[in-house]
């Protein structure tokens, strides 16, 4: 038997689908992500949503107000697409560095979605002009039509609309988001060797399935969407990402809540993992025997896909482990529980 290593020191990772918020919630989210990560796809879904590049250059002022002077992570920021979006306004951020990226949410898909595209042909004229500058087009890949039952809404989106939208764009970069099903990785790496198809993997679709969700009761803390899928769906992600295929990397999809808004009659979507992101993938790398795969997909596939550089820096995983934090304090008036609060993880990043 080999033995098992107590450190793991790779590249410093980046998250390619992160929620921060707003206001307190930013300030009490932020720095937990900003110790671990380079940089992280922002997600735009605000109250009211980051349409524009000028609303997208008042929201990375606040994040670097956040941040302080001397910080080190850098956020991406995306434009949040609406019917109206003027393909112009998407060049000119692309173009001026402002944008990396521009966020489709299918009309009411998911929280604060409602300003999404309510038919994709009306946005045609701004993916012509992705395609044409080569900026990549991220998709919450969930169809809503409510006939469709919410555990099939991602298969039948691949097949009624990424497939169309492949054919109909033929250079566009499309990253498909927080896939949860073997129909996402299959599309994904039919498409993934020409570059112009790649998704992102959370870790708590590597960790749930949908019956963790209502494993002794309702909890309302393991909801998201896409919701988690059967055990076999599971196991296809956790194949996909422990691959070292370059077309997989990590998105954390790391979406607070307050409690309070967790804990309703109708609770809102969204898992916080963003304290122990990379901890949680270490995890499940290390279960599958394939920390040795864990930079690529943390660190180096997405840059790759993104046309970036790696991060410069390293950072150091130890197996003395830790207990998940509990609840974070947001403003006194509000907290947030963190996926897996109280278990223990075998890892822990090692301070700087
Ligand atoms: C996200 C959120 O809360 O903003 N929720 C979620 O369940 N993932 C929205 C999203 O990314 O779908
Ligand atoms: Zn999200």
């Amino acid at each position: 038997m080999t033995e098992q290593p107590q450190r793991l020191t790779i590249r410093r990772p980046d998250d390619w689908h992160l929620h921060i918020r707003t206001g307190a919630m930013l300030r009490a989210v932020l720095p937990l992500s900003a110790r671990q990560l380079g940089r992280a796809i922002i997600m735009p879904n605000l109250v009211p949503p980051v349409t524009t590049t000028e609303k997208a250059m008042a929201y990375r002022a606040e994040i670097q107000e956040a941040l302080g002077s001397d910080a080190r992570f850098q956020p991406l920021m995306t434009a949040y697409m609406t019917d109206g979006t003027d393909p112009d306004d998407i060049e000119r951020g692309f173009r001026d560095g402002v944008l990396t990226a521009v966020k489709l949410y299918p009309q009411n898909a998911t929280t604060n979605s409602a300003a999404g595209v309510s038919d994709i042909t009306k946005v045609y004229p701004v993916l012509e002009r992705m395609q044409a500058i080569g900026m990549p087009l991220l998709m919450h890949g969930e169809v809503t039509d409510k006939t469709v039952d919410v555990f099939d809404r991602e298969a039948v989106f691949v097949e009624l609309v990424l497939r169309p939208l492949l054919d109909r764009f033929p250079t566009l970069k499309i990253v498909m988001e927080h896939i949860t099903t073997e129909e996402g990785v299959a599309i994904v790496r039919q498409h993934g060797p020409s570059g112009r198809l790649a998704a992102t993997i959370t870790a708590h679709h590597l960790m749930i399935n949908r019956s963790d969700i209502f494993a002794g009761g309702i909890r309302p803390h393991l909801y998201c969407l896409p919701i988690a899928k059967r055990e076999k769906h599971r196991l296809a992600l956790r194949r996909a990402a422990t691959s070292g295929e370059p077309w997989f990397f990590l998105g954390t999809d790391s979406a607070p809540h307050p409690i309070g808004a967790k804990e309703t009659a109708c609770g809102c979507a969204g898992i916080f993992t963003a304290a122990t992101a990379i901890e949680l993938y270490a995890q499940v790398f290390d279960q599958e025997g394939a920390l040795d795969k864990l930079e690529a997909f943390a660190s180096l596939n997405g840059p790759r896909f993104y046309g970036l550089e790696p991060n410069p820096d390293t950072i150091t995983l130890e197996r003395s482990g830790q207990t998940v934090r509990d609840v974070l304090d947001v403003d006194g008036s509000a907290a947030v529980l963190p996926f897996l609060s109280g278990e223990r993880l075998d890892w822990r990043m090692a301070g700087e």
